[in-house]
């Protein structure tokens, strides 16, 4: 994962820690934020993963591909430089409204 802050009491900034792991591996649940700059192929594991591990007050940073049905908060750059940023807690309100989707 290029990057992710653990979870725990707010920090002041400038205080973050990086960590870069495989996605796969970590419990994603120790950090609260993810950053993932990855493959087409892989955005729907990862979601499932973030989906079941992520707090509601976890934000996480996609670059150049989207997570598919995810409604973003924002993004910045466009074509193959643009970065979307998602907030947990949003993207479960919004699939709770989606039949059929476990969140
Ligand atoms: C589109 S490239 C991004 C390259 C580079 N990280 C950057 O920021 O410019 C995708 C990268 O994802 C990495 N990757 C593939 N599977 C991964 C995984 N399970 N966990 C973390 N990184 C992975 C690959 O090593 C590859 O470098």
């Amino acid at each position: 994962m290029p990057g992710a802050r653990p979870a725990g009491p707010k920090r002041p900034p400038g205080q973050a820690t990086f960590v870069n792991k495989d996605f796969w591996k970590p419990d994603l649940s120790l950090y609260n934020n993810v950053t993932a700059f990855l493959a087409p192929g892989v955005m729907e594991d990862l979601r499932e993963k973030l989906l079941k591990e992520l707090a509601d007050d976890g934000c996480v940073i996609a670059c150049r591909f989207p997570f598919p049905n995810w409604p973003h908060r924002s993004s910045v750059g466009s074509g193959l430089d643009e970065t979307f940023s998602y907030d947990m807690g949003t993207v479960r309100s919004h699939l709770r409204n989606v039949p059929d989707t476990p969140v």
